[in-house]
């Protein structure tokens, strides 16, 4: 109370739960503050592995008569990548509570005082405190279906990403199957260990690279279970000096199993690229990748049909795996199809022989699609632009019509 003097007796109750002006006939169950509050308390930021309460961060709630509840979420930067995680989770914690009809999440970013609060909340002396505090965009390559070209696209990309200027890694995340090693011409060394006895990723054609292989005995088989998957992943993101980098591209195993699983929990501002070929029977695999990429409340930003036809020398187009699969894909999940992938020998033969195409031969129709496809995952992915101050007026005349 500001002024001291003790609170009126006639103001409505404070829990809301009172009956309304109209009477009995309108006796709806209200929801409260307080107890949507406490339901965000179980809304943990990933980065700071904290509720997003506890750390201050929900700046408003505001419930209205018919049952819509507003919350404003404040975060440390405006181009949060994890603000779609914010949505579904306030959302989906907020209406677990009796007399909320309909929840709308609002973000404003917290002040520098409030960062300062937050900090000392935190114990830590810098923001954001997650292990890919530089990484500005995740895409998981993923498919569900086996030998649909993952590794082959995901390295190819990195590759096309790296040639137009941006800093990438790879993540090869199929510790059964890994392949990315191969096709980079990496093998037999183990990555180096820094001072800081962070694991310093190989590096290949300029992309940074960690797969499990550059750990085991080459053809050993390795058996991973659950506790010990969710490990070694998380190694794979916490130990590992990924440093700056614009893209971490991360090469799925086939399937939707374990390890898309437990990547999604450890990277919801992940996004997924599915891969698919032209045929109705892989895109209904890829479907499932899809599904599960939406219960896990990944975004999906777009399909890429490989395999897609096979021109002869002589001119001939053979549609191999049949037509039209990934626009089909990419249409009812209202994504874009991000390039068609042809089929082509050479494509093949440097993905064995250690170099990504986009880079030993870039005119060849493989790799025109897919340096097509990541122009589009760089249109997609958010830039923050620098705001710009107005110049001055310089004041130079224009010479006037006589
Ligand atoms: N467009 C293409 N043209 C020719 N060969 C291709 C093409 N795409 C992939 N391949 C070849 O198909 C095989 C399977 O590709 P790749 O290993 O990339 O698939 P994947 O989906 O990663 O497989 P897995 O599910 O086993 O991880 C490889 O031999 C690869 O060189
Ligand atoms: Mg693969």
């Amino acid at each position: 109370m500001i002024d001291g003097r003790a609170r009126p007796t006639y103001a409505a109750p404070a829990s809301g739960r009172g009956i309304g002006a109209f009477g009995a006939s309108r006796l709806r169950t209200m929801a409260t503050e307080d107890e949507i509050r406490s339901a965000l308390q179980r809304v943990i930021d990933p980065e700071l592995g904290k509720s997003i309460v506890e750390l201050g961060m929900v700046r408003s709630v505001t419930i209205a008569d018919d049952g819509t509840v507003d919350v404003t979420v404040s975060l440390t930067t405006a181009g949060c990548p994890i603000r779609n995680h914010f949505v579904e989770a306030v959302t989906r914690e907020a209406r677990t509570v009796e007399g909320v009809e309909a929840v709308n999440v609002d973000f404003d970013v917290l002040s520098d005082a409030e960062k300062g609060t937050l900090k000392q909340t935190l114990g830590r002396g810098s923001l954001p405190a997650g292990a890919l505090a530089q990484v500005s965009n995740v895409l998981c390559i993923g498919s569900g279906k086996g030998g649909v070209g993952k590794s082959t696209l995901t390295s190819n990309l990195a590759a096309a990403l790296t040639e137009q200027g941006k800093s990438v890694g790879i993540l090869d995340a199929d510790v059964w199957g890994y392949s990315i090693p191969r096709m980079f011409g990496l093998g037999g060394d183990r990555p180096p260990v820094s001072p800081e006895r962070k694991i310093i990723p190989m590096q290949a054609h300029g992309v940074k690279v960690m797969s499990i292989g550059f750990f085991v005995e080459e053809d050993a088989a390795v058996v991973w279970r659950g506790p010990m998957l969710h490990k070694a992943l998380t190694q794979f993101l916490e130990d590992v000096a990924w440093g700056e980098l614009d893209y971490l591209l991360v090469d799925l195993p086939p399937g939707t199993g374990d390890v898309s699983m437990t990547l999604a929990q450890l990277l919801p501002q992940a996004k997924f690229v599915i891969v698919t070929t032209p045929q109705p029977t892989a895109q209904k695999v890829a479907r499932r990748a899809a599904q599960m990429a939406g219960k896990v409340s990944l975004e999906i930003a777009g399909v890429i049909e490989n395999m897609a036809g096979f021109t002869t020398p002589a001119g001939e187009r053979y549609a191999i795996f049949g037509e039209g699969g990934g626009q089909e894909l990419a249409d009812e999940l209202d994504v874009p199809l991000l390039g068609k992938v042809p089929l082509t020998m050479p494509l093949r033969e440097q993905a064995d022989a250690g170099t990504p195409l986009v880079l030993s031969d870039p005119d060849d129709p493989a790799a025109q699609a897919i340096r097509q496809a990541a122009r589009g995952i760089v249109a997609l992915s958010p830039v923050e632009l620098p705001v710009l101050q107005a110049p001055e007026p310089t004041g130079i005349s224009l010479p006037m019509a006589g």
